[in-house]
């Protein structure tokens, strides 16, 4: 059995990550507008930096929670046969265990270098120094995909798309395509689709299965019956 599961910020929610669209709209008091577009990047760096310097600081506090050491576990089990697609930036996935991640939207632990194309890890806050180890320019930016940039690796995603029996979403709003609109490549292979949210979410009703709850609840159950079911 083969199955892709598609991550948002719900499934970080519980591990102390806020999320994009639950609160009052604003991404950690900032509009998204100032901080995730290339534009903005151009226009004002330092608050960019800034900004994903302290995401960076947040998401090094926090710890993985049940959904995340859940899927691990599945991983353990499927291997090959389980990818997890993740919209989130953190490494919440792969501190629980998970080696099988895509990041669509990049990831907070590495910088990518607008001169040289280089990816270095981040240990460091890149507004103080966003020099590239490998060009020596000072050409460092977030390795996130930006709204208007393309999201990373869409070719492999939709091999995995086509491939798999099971697509499962966890913890996200279906508000941002091309993420939104993986449902229905899966199920148009013939996959049955479930989506695990703590509310309906904007796609809702493309789903073959809804279930509505806490993914520190709902993804060690759903984990369970998998594990039953492939003995
Ligand atoms: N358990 C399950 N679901 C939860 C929980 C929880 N504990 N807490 C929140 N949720 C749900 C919310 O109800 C919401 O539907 O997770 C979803 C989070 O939605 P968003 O905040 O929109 O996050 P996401 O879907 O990941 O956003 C997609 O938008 O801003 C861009 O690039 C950014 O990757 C992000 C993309």
């Amino acid at each position: 059995m083969r199955i892709v599961v598609l991550t948002g910020a719900g499934i970080s929610a519980e591990s102390g990550v806020p999320t994009f669209r639950d609160a009052d709209g604003l991404w950690e008091g900032h509009r998204v507008e100032d901080v995730a577009t290339p534009e903005a990047f151009e226009r004002d760096p330092r608050t960019v930096q800034r900004f994903y310097d302290e995401r960076r600081r947040a998401v090094a506090a926090v710890r993985p929670n049940p959904a995340h050491v859940a899927l691990a576990e599945l991983e353990r089990r499927l291997g090959d046969d389980l990818v997890v697609v993740t919209q989130n930036i953190d490494d919440l996935h792969e501190q629980a265990g998970s080696t099988r991640v895509v990041h669509m939207h990049g990831r907070l632990d590495t910088a990518l270098c607008e001169t040289c194309g280089a990816r270095t890890p981040v240990d460091r806050d890149l507004a103080d120094d966003a020099g590239c180890p490998a060009c020596g320019t000072a050409s460092l930016r977030p390795d996130v995909v930006w709204f208007g940039e393309m999201p990373y690796d869409l070719d492999r995603i939709d091999l995995e798309l086509a491939a798999c029996d099971r697509f499962v979403a966890i913890g996200t709003s279906g508000a941002v395509y091309p993420a939104a609109g993986f449902v229905l490549t899966a199920a148009g292979f013939g996959a049955r689709t479930l989506e695990l949210n703590l509310v309906e979410s904007e796609v809702s009703l493309l789903f073959d299965e809804v279930r509505h709850g806490l993914a520190s609840m709902l993804v060690p159950a759903w984990v369970d019956e998998i594990l039953a079911e492939v003995g």
